[in-house]
């Protein structure tokens, strides 16, 4: 097996025909790429339905050998702004396309992270390249978009993947990674996946690293290991002083990944020392974390206890950042 690869790439359909579900939605992209004629596009749904794939699959597609000097990916949610981002357009922009498609693409990820000025000014980039660009703009919630923007864009609703559906991607990995799944843990694999693709891609190459047979506990198991990347955001939104989203975030792990509260505390702790903050602050929270910890232990409601903790972790980022 090479580990080297991460199965969310490795397994990333290339072409309309590889692509599961989202039936109509990848007709009428289809239709519009056959006729090399393709309006803005806008993006929405949740994580790992196949957004930012299909974008891809468009760019291959259309332009073949030469998609990658015909296609922009950026980020929205950069820290570094919409100034970079329209830099990075106007740049990108300024040359025609290469081949026989008169345009190129920009595809712009997580475009609800954008105040509403950002998305004005996003607006009047879209307009003056309008003769030598198309945008694909991919987000969660389409209602977080403006909607001259909206008005401007083809929409397209992604739906999370079926029981079906991930079975199928499921199967179709463990038979080219000649892997070993009990049936249960197959069963588990597609339930605690829920609609994410990414997210089951993921679980089986954590599963598959770990033992030669995969079993529904190891998927269980590994199912409540936080991704770094999912802490990390929370973190993010802690040092921002964000309870509300925070607090949101914390909800979507423990609900719909099913973290218990205990593991959270755990990962939590850790991840406090990578913090932008002073040691004194640090200690603090870890103090408070396992303080925490000890009630939940004790049988108080987790959810509660973490908000308490989300709660005390702004304060105390609050008081130092004013104690500066
Ligand atoms: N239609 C699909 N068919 C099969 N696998 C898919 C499909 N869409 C996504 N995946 C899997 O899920 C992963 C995440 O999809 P991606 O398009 O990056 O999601 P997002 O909607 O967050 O942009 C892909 O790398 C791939 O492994
Ligand atoms: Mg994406």
């Amino acid at each position: 097996m090479d580990e080297s690869i991460i199965w969310t790439e490795k397994y990333r359909p290339k072409t309309f025909d590889d692509v599961i579900g989202q039936d109509h939605i990848v007709q009428k992209l289809k239709s519009f790429v056959e006729k090399k004629n393709l309006p803005h596009l806008l993006f929405a749904g949740p994580a790992g339905v196949g957004k930012s794939t299909l974008a891809l699959v468009i760019a291959r597609t259309l332009y073949g050998d030469t998609w990658k000097e015909n296609f922009l990916e950026l980020n929205a949610s950069d820290e570094r702004g919409i100034d970079v981002v329209r830099i990075k357009v106007k740049d990108f922009a300024r040359t025609r396309a290469i081949g026989t498609v008169p345009f190129k693409i920009i595809f712009l990820d997580e475009c609800d992270a954008l105040t509403r000025e950002a998305q004005q000014a996003l607006r009047r980039t879209m307009e003056t390249t309008t003769t030598t660009c198309r945008f694909i703009l991919a987000c969660n919630y389409s209602s977080k978009i403006i909607d001259p923007i909206q008005s401007r864009c083809a929409v397209f609703r992604f739906k999370p993947f079926d029981d079906a559906q991930r079975q199928k991607m499921l199967d179709n990995i463990a038979a080219t990674e000649k892997l070993t799944i009990e049936p249960d843990a197959k069963t588990a694999l597609v339930s605690v996946s829920e609609g994410d693709g990414r997210r089951l891609a993921n679980l089986i190459q954590t599963c598959a690293s770990v033992a030669p047979t995969i079993t529904a506990s190891n998927v269980y198991d590994l199912a409540s290991t936080l991704s770094p990347h999912e802490l990390q955001a929370l973190m993010q939104l802690l040092v921002q002083q964000k309870f509300v989203d925070a607090r949101a975030k914390l909800h979507e792990l423990l609900v719909l990944h099913g973290l218990s509260g205990t593991d959270f505390i755990k990962q939590f702790s850790q991840e406090i020392w990578k913090l932008p903050i002073s040691e004194r602050a640090k200690v603090t929270l870890v103090d408070k974390a396992g303080d925490i910890e000890f009630r939940m232990v004790e049988g108080s409601d987790e959810f509660l206890q973490l908000e308490a903790l989300l709660a005390h972790a702004i304060y105390v980022i609050a008081d130092q950042n004013s104690s500066r």
